[in-house]
């Protein structure tokens, strides 16, 4: 079984997915860490981000890997757990600059599709839907307006200490928007047979409601 579930940033795909998955039994699995933790490595590596010709020579230096125990997932570069360290806004930044790469999403393709070939997955991302898994049982375009986004990314970021404010939060994700739209490579959008869920006005249960409602319609 396998479900796509695509959107923009904040959009809730991650919390209601892994919520869903956990109801369902299946596994969540979240591809924007794997993106992240790529971002991270070759920021550790001091590799300029914004030369694609030097962040694709030194993806072959980069090995990510994903573990899941007990349904959570944990992000590895070259066997070191990076998990904790690829969700601040510098990183956040600096993976929508890579993932427009289409060295960076080639690279990470194989590594999505063999996660959700080997397992029941609920698969989260930009191109899940329309690249990684055309032919998902079920696909959700799970979005929201950008300032209900950026309200709770802000909640987030400020509950772990960031020193952020809402603007900034906002300004970031409206960037980050553009960023994921407009790329040439595998740019955000809804596939044709993909439910468009739109949670600005829902709570969390009433969005996992509503996913799971989706998947067990089996709906496209
Ligand atoms: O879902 P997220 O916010 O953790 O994603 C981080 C970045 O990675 C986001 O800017 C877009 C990119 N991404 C992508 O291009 N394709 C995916 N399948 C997942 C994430």
């Amino acid at each position: 079984m396998q479900i796509a579930i695509d959107g923009p940033a904040g959009a809730g795909k991650s919390t209601i997915a892994r919520a869903a998955a956990h109801k369902c039994g299946m596994i969540y699995v979240d591809t924007g860490a794997v993106y992240r933790a790529v971002a991270y490595a070759l920021r550790q590596l001091g590799t300029d981000i914004h030369d694609e010709a030097a962040v694709r020579a030194a993806l072959s230096g980069i090995k990510p890997g994903l573990a899941f125990s007990d349904g959570e997932q944990r992000v590895y570069v070259n066997g070191e757990d990076v998990t904790d360290f690829i969700r601040t806004p510098e990183n956040s930044l600096a993976t929508s600059c890579i993932s427009a790469y289409p060295s960076v999403r080639a690279f990470l393709l194989e590594t999505q599709r063999k996660i959700a070939r080997e397992n029941d997955v609920i698969m989260d991302g930009r191109d899940i839907g329309t690249v990684v898994l055309p032919d998902a049982d079920v696909k959700i375009f799970l979005t929201a307006s950008p300032e209900c986004r950026a309200r709770r990314r802000y909640a987030e970021l400020a509950a772990k200490g960031e020193d952020i404010t809402y603007e900034q939060t906002l300004a970031e994700m409206i960037q980050r928007d553009r960023d994921d739209t407009e790329r040439a490579a595998s740019p955000l959008r809804k596939a044709d047979d993909a439910v468009l869920l739109d949670t600005s006005d829902m709570d969390l249960e009433q969005s996992v409601r509503a996913v799971e409602a989706l998947i067990s319609g089996g709906r496209k």
